[in-house]
C-alpha cells in the first residue's frame, strides 16, 4: 500500500505539473482526488490494514493527499495567471501606432449651387417647399393648363406609371405652384427644387433625370416690373453686380405672358465664346406670369390676386459655375471628378 500512495503521489505531482489546460486539470483532479478516484481506492483497502499499521498509513495517506491538493491548487493558479497575461497581451494597444486616415468628403458642386440659390431666396422672404416626384399627371398638366392633347403629355416624353396617365414621375417642378397655392395661406413667396424626369437620350447635355427649382409668388398688385427686378437681381448674386440679363418672349401654358431670361456671358462679356458657343449670351431659366386661368383653378380670384414664376435647371447652373462641361460628370458621382470641388 506504501508503494501504491507513492506511485500516485508522483504520477499525480507530475502529471498536475505538465498539466496544459483547464479541462485537463479538471480530468486530473477527478481521477486523483475525486470520490471514484485513485486515491480514494486506495484509502477504501485501510481496513484490511492491522491497528498498528493503520495510523501510519493514515497519516501517509493525509500527506499523499495535501500534497496532490496542494499541486492542484498550484496548477490552477497558474493557468490562471497564464490565461491573464494571454489576454493583457492580445488586448494591448500600441499607442504609437499612427491612425487610420479619414477620408474627408466634399459638398457635391450641385448641392453647393442649391445652397447658394436657396440663401439668395430665403434671404428675399422666400421658403423653400418639397415635393413629391411621383406626381398626378393633374398637377403636372391640366392644373398647369396643359390640358389633354398638350404635346408636352405624350407618352414619349414622360414617364407614366399607368395607362390611364393619371400618375408620373413629375416632368418639371411647377406642379409645386399648385400644391403651394392648395395649401399655403396668400400671400406666397416659395421656392421648390427636386428632381424631375423626362424620357431623353442620355449625351453630354441631357439626362433622363435632372434637377429643377421651381419658384413662385403670389400678392396684390404684383407685375412683369416685379419677375424681371427679382430675376435680374438673383442673377447678379449669381455671376456678379455687373452681370446683364436680358428677357426673350417664350410660350408656357401656365404662364402669361411667359419669357425666357438670358445673362450675357460672363467668360466672354458678351463678345461669343465657347462657354456660350458663339452666342455671347446664356439661357438660365424660364418665367412668366401666372396665368390667371391657372390661379381660378386654385380657387384664387385673378382680379384680386397676381403673381409670376420661374423655372430652371439646377444642372445646368452647376456646371456653367464650375465649368463642367458633361452632365454625366454630376450625376455618376466619380470621387476623382468630385475631388476637384
Ligand atoms: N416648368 C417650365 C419648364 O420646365 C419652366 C417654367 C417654370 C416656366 C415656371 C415658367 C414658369 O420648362
Amino acid at each position: 500500500m506504501k508503494e501504491q500512495l507513492a506511485k500516485i503521489r508522483a504520477e499525480a505531482l507530475s502529471a498536475f505539473e505538465n498539466v496544459r489546460d483547464a479541462a485537463a486539470l479538471d480530468e486530473l483532479r477527478v481521477r486523483y482526488l475525486g470520490k471514484k478516484g485513485e486515491l480514494t481506492a486506495v484509502l477504501k483497502q485501510m481496513g484490511r490494514l492491522s491497528a498498528e499499521e493503520r495510523p501510519a498509513m493514515g497519516q501517509l495517506a493525509n500527506e499523499v493527499r495535501a500534497a496532490l491538493e496542494n499541486a492542484l491548487d498550484t496548477a490552477s493558479k497558474k493557468m490562471e495567471e497564464a490565461a491573464l497575461s494571454a489576454k493583457l497581451k492580445a488586448e494591448t494597444v500600441d499607442v504609437t501606432i499612427p491612425g487610420r486616415q479619414v477620408q474627408v468628403g466634399r459638398r457635391h458642386p450641385m448641392n453647393t449651387a442649391l445652397d447658394e440659390m436657396k440663401e439668395i431666396f430665403t434671404g428675399m422672404g422666400f421658403t423653400v417647399l418639397d415635393g413629391p416626384e411621383i406626381e398626378l399627371s393633374e398637377l403636372n398638366f391640366d392644373r398647369l393648363n396643359a390640358g389633354e392633347g398638350h404635346p408636352s403629355r405624350d407618352w414619349s416624353d414622360t414617364f407614366y406609371f399607368d395607362t390611364d396617365e393619371r400618375v408620373m414621375l413629375r416632368s418639371q417642378t411647377s406642379p409645386m405652384q399648385v400644391r403651394a397655392m392648395d395649401t399655403l395661406p396668400l400671400p406666397i413667396r416659395m421656392i421648390a427644387p427636386g428632381r424631375v424626369y423626362r424620357k431623353d437620350e442620355v449625351d453630354a447635355t441631357h439626362s433622363p433625370m435632372f434637377h429643377q427649382v421651381e419658384g413662385m409668388v403670389i400678392d396684390k398688385g404684383v407685375t412683369m416690373a416685379d419677375l424681371k427686378g427679382t430675376l435680374a437681381t438673383v442673377a447678379q448674386r449669381l455671376y456678379g453686380p455687373d452681370t446683364k440679363t436680358r428677357f426673350r418672349p417664350h410660350h408656357f401654358p401656365f404662364t402669361e405672358p411667359s419669357c425666357e431670361m438670358d445673362v450675357q456671358c460672363h467668360k466672354c462679356g458678351g463678345a461669343g465664346c465657347p462657354t456660350c458657343k458663339g452666342e455671347g449670351w446664356i439661357e438660365l431659366l424660364g418665367a412668366g406670369m401666372i396665368h390667371p386661368r391657372v390661379l381660378e383653378m386654385a380657387g384664387i380670384d385673378p382680379n384680386e390676386w397676381s403673381g409670376w414664376a420661374f423655372g430652371f435647371g439646377l444642372d445646368r447652373l452647376a456646371m456653367l459655375r464650375y465649368k463642367i462641361d458633361d452632365v454625366r460628370l454630376i450625376f455618376e458621382n466619380d470621387v476623382r471628378f468630385l475631388e476637384q470641388f
